[in-house]
């Protein structure tokens, strides 16, 4: 087990920064997911941990040991690459079998151990194919094998859930959640899938453009966004955003007029999110008509429009209304809202 510490890394590609100078500690048996829009350095930024990358500038160090000249060989390192990274010519059997070959385990034990893996992600009938006879689902699922196959010191995983299907991906999710409790391995963690993020993460790090605009626990990331970037990323459905001003201590949009304190401004987004607004009668907060209705299961997505402002708003799984019916909302009691900066999308709130 080890800690991994980021200081001051820099990439760039030529010219192109991908990477501008930053921070970051990976505590001991963390699991740390990186979680940001696609092209904002995720995966750079594990390359660079793995060694598969050069750093332009600043140092790496895993368990106190500055490693930036060191080949990934060397780290002690398992990582499941986002394009799966498999041995074309060997079987699923010899390519999850493979890192404990390096490491010279016994025959017996690299059986026994390639079985047990395999049953775990669901792999066991397939072990004598190739990754060209496997679909991309099952391929990803190979490439995890081969990944906990062993237990290295790190876990470099980038998006190793993505090519699932919805219901495989929640079990898979489980089960590595369970391996993490098992092993205590440090992970890091790449995904674009916030719900992902949410669930298996000790911390979040949102990543915009190579930077990191918050690295908080997923409660925090949820209830305290640091600005309007991450606000509207956490949360499914996002956040509602709308555009609007303070007058007088009351946020003003069309088809909005709610009380909040902040001193009179313009350019002024108020956010608050779907579970916190309920369907209420008569003089509500928020009025408009009734846009679309979608029945998620548990409940019912109800989303209102009134005029520029569209507002979404978790109802009860057995609430009807004809569409473009007069539709009321209000915040719940206890409900939490934002204010944000819309040029720069700072907090002004709280
Ligand atoms: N070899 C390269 N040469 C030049 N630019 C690169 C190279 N690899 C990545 N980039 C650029 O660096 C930025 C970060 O890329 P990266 O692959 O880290 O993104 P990501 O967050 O993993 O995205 P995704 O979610 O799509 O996988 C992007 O703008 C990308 O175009
Ligand atoms: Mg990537």
């Amino acid at each position: 087990m080890a800690e991994v510490r980021l200081v001051d890394i820099e990439k760039k590609y030529g010219s192109f920064l991908a990477v501008p100078q930053q921070s970051l500690t990976i505590e001991d048996g963390e699991f740390l997911v990186l979680l940001g829009p696609s092209g904002c350095g995720k995966t750079t930024t594990m390359r660079m941990i793995a060694g598969l990358e050069d750093i332009t500038a600043g140092d790496i160090q895993i368990a106190g040991e500055r490693v930036n000249d060191k080949p990934p060989k060397d780290r002690d390192i398992a990582m499941v690459f986002q394009n799966y990274g498999l041995y074309p010519h060997m079987t699923v059997r010899q390519n999850i079998e493979y890192p404990l070959k390096l490491r010279k385990v016994n025959k017996a034990e690299r059986a026994r151990r390639v079985q047990d893996t395999a049953d775990k992600v669901e792999l066991g009938t397939l072990l004598d194919r190739r990754p060209s006879e496997l679909s991309g689902g099952q391929r990803q699922r190979v490439a995890l094998a081969r990944a906990i196959v062993r237990t290295p010191k790190i876990f470099l995983m980038d998006e190793p859930l993505s090519n699932l299907d919805a219901k495989l991906r929640v079990t898979m999710r489980a089960e590595l959640k369970h391996l993490h409790h098992e092993l205590g391995v440090t992970t890091v963690y790449v995904t674009h899938d916030q719900m992902e993020a949410m669930t298996l993460a000790d911390r979040v790090a949102v990543m915009r453009e190579g930077r990191i605009v918050q690295l908080d626990t997923p409660k925090r990331i949820y209830s305290d966004p640091a600005d309007l970037f991450v606000a509207g990323f956490i949360g499914s459905p996002s956040m509602n955003l709308i555009d609007g001003a303070v007058q007088d201590g009351r946020f003003i949009a069309e088809g909005m007029d709610l009380p909040v304190s902040l001193p009179d401004r313009d350019e002024v987004v108020f956010g608050i999110r779907p579970e916190d607004l309920e369907l209420a009668d008569g003089d509500t907060p928020i009025k408009g008509r009734l846009y679309a209705l979608e029945l998620t299961g548990e409940s019912t997505l109800v989303t209102m429009r009134a005029g520029k402002t569209s507002v979404c708003a978790r109802g009860h799984a057995d609430f009807e209304a004809p569409i473009n019916a007069p539709c009321h909302l209000a915040p719940k009691t206890g409900a939490r809202f934002y204010l944000f900066d819309r040029a720069t999308g700072q907090r002004l709130d709280g």
